[in-house]
């Protein structure tokens, strides 16, 4: 992660039942920036969006803002 990620999600997975919605999501935000997330219907953005502001909780990986990321994430310390 660049120290200065805005958004930085690593490996992050999350299914609803059988469907694989985020099979190992990657991707660093700068600050500053301005980014469009692009997808066909069903892809899973709304999905990863709620990860992020926190409405859903991931299976598994790292989703943090401005170096908050949740419980497990502030207890190993996978944001900073
Ligand atoms: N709460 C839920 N329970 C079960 N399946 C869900 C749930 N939320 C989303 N899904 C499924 O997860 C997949 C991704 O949905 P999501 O809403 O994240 O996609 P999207 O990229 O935002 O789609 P759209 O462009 O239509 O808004 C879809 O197959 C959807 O049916
Ligand atoms: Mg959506």
């Amino acid at each position: 992660m660049s120290a200065t990620s805005a958004i930085h999600i690593a490996a992050l997975t999350k299914s609803f039942g059988e469907v694989d919605v985020l099979r190992g999501v990657d991707l660093d935000i700068g600050g500053g920036t301005i980014v469009a997330l692009l997808g066909s219907n069903g892809a899973g953005k709304t999905t990863l969006v709620r990860i992020l502001s926190t409405l859903l909780t991931a299976d598994s990986g790292v989703a943090c803002v401005l170096g908050f990321g949740g419980e497990r994430a502030r207890d190993e310390h996978v944001c900073v």
